[in-house]
């Protein structure tokens, strides 16, 4: 494939992506649709196989991540039509239901799918599942969900003492319980709270700080009884619930956007539109801290669909300025923080990013790895345990980098090499297509 500015070149399955702005420079423009929101359409993948009746999805991300939770659910007896943007049928099969699988469950890269269908494996009496992912997903801890579900009763086993897939289930009837979470994790909160569905009583999740909320919203929707509490970060499930089929949709995935903020705010002379962004307050950290860095943002057309808030985000360019990011905000940007990286290597100062070692152990490394592949391409980031240390405005030179097979990974340097000088090649650049299978395609057009 080839424009000039953006090339592809594929082989056995691996894309090399080639980036070279031209020597006179770039600016960015266009209008800009994203797709659906990866959490989103785990979830309602989820509710929809253990609704009863008919769940409809419209604006369903298609990429490799959500397909994973489709083929685990189908797998169980869920009904899910062809996988499309416009409108995608789940006939659930009724909460309790599942049918025991005769293969190996696959979450491939997802930790989402794997963490969320834990606890709803683990509280299925009477069947045994056996679960895993790739070569990513069996390094990534899952005793942080494995632990709060044993608490509740449920038997699992896995390489030392459970805390790595491959998995074994055997479903329980299991107890409620008020699990004091050390971690803000929306995945550890969600596992638990769908283990909770089937348990009598009160199953209450304590953070340290607020995650991602859209199980509860979901949850509430498809007719559970769900509590919040905002000031101690808590969510209760009242079980046994019911649950039944919704319409849903989806918006666009506001951690897709974020490639796009930042490019726009970056880049000389850019504006770009990006329409029909999720703006849920628990995912727009990404737009707090590039308002701390002082990039010029608008949310337009501000709306709420199907219990989610939406936006229209007009970005353009403008200086940034360093900033620190720490606390309560890290959660609320934890999958932006490449991107941000970013962004700080263009920005007046340093910055300073903490509280963030979470990212150690996310599709890859992200310290580690954005540290090396950006600082390849000339950029003075140290590594901290939890964060990294980024000189702002240095000059980013072309450089042959890595994506890690980590999605994130690859669209951020994606963007870092609109601003380098040279050609960037960035390896296993097919990575994106987790999250973002159009993402070339819309590097391509705006870059025109
Ligand atoms: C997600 C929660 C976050 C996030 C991930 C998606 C979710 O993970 O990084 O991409 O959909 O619940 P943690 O719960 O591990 O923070």
């Amino acid at each position: 494939m080839l424009t000039g500015i953006i090339e592809t070149k594929t082989s056995e399955s691996q894309q090399t992506l080639s980036v070279e702005p031209p020597t006179s420079g770039l600016s960015l423009h266009g209008t800009i649709e994203i797709p659906g929101d990866k959490s989103i359409s785990h979830r309602a993948l989820m509710l929809g196989a253990l609704a009863t009746g008919t769940t409809t999805i419209e604006g369903l991300l298609l990429g490799a991540d959500p397909r994973s939770t489709a083929s685990c659910f189908s797998q169980m007896g869920a009904k899910i039509s062809e996988l499309n943007q416009q409108r995608v049928e789940v006939q659930g099969i009724g909460l309790g239901q599942l049918l025991e699988p005769t293969e190996v469950l696959d979450a491939g890269n997802s930790g989402t799918t794997l963490r969320l269908m834990l606890g709803i494996l683990a509280s299925h009496p009477d069947r045994f599942f056996t679960v895993t992912g790739d070569h990513s997903l069996v390094r990534r801890p899952m005793d942080r969900v494995v632990k709060p579900l044993q608490e509740m009763g449920a038997m699992i086993w896995g390489r030392e003492g459970g805390s790595f897939a491959p998995l074994a289930i055997q479903g329980q009837r299991l107890k409620p319980i008020h699990y004091n979470s050390p971690i803000a994790s929306a995945q550890v909160k969600s596992c638990v709270l769908l283990a909770g569905l089937m348990a009598e009583g009160e199953t209450t999740v304590t953070e340290p700080a607020l995650s991602r909320d859209h199980s509860e919203r979901m949850l509430r929707a498809f007719g559970a009884r769900v509590l919040v509490d905002p000031e101690t970060h808590s969510a209760t499930v009242i079980g046994p619930a019911t649950l039944q089929g919704q319409p849903v949709v989806v918006p666009g995935d506001v951690s897709s956007a974020a490639f796009w903020l930042v490019a726009g705010a970056i880049i000389p002379g850019s504006e770009l539109l990006i329409k029909n962004v999720g703006v849920n307050p628990t995912r727009t950290g990404i737009l707090d801290a590039l308002e701390m860095m002082e990039a010029d943002i608008q949310l337009e057309n501000q709306r709420e669909v199907a219990g989610e808030p939406v936006a229209d985000l007009r970005v353009k360019y403008s200086q940034l300025k360093a900033c620190t990011l720490e606390g309560s905000l890290i959660p609320r940007l934890i999958d932006e923080i490449p991107i941000l990286a970013v962004a700080a290597t263009s920005a007046q100062g340093t910055t300073i990013i903490r509280d963030a070692e979470e990212l150690r152990v996310k599709e890859s490394d992200r310290i580690k790895v954005m540290a090396a592949e950006l600082n390849r391409m000339g950029a003075k980031i140290s590594e901290l345990p939890d964060g990294m240390e980024i000189v702002g405005g240095t000059a980013l030179t072309g450089a042959e980098v890595d994506s890690y097979t980590d999605h994130r990974i690859a669209m951020s340097l994606a963007i870092a090499a609109l601003k380098a000088s040279g050609k960037t090649l960035i390896g296993r650049a097919e990575a994106a297509s987790i999250s973002y299978p159009q993402f070339t395609t819309t590097l391509q057009q705006i870059c025109k």
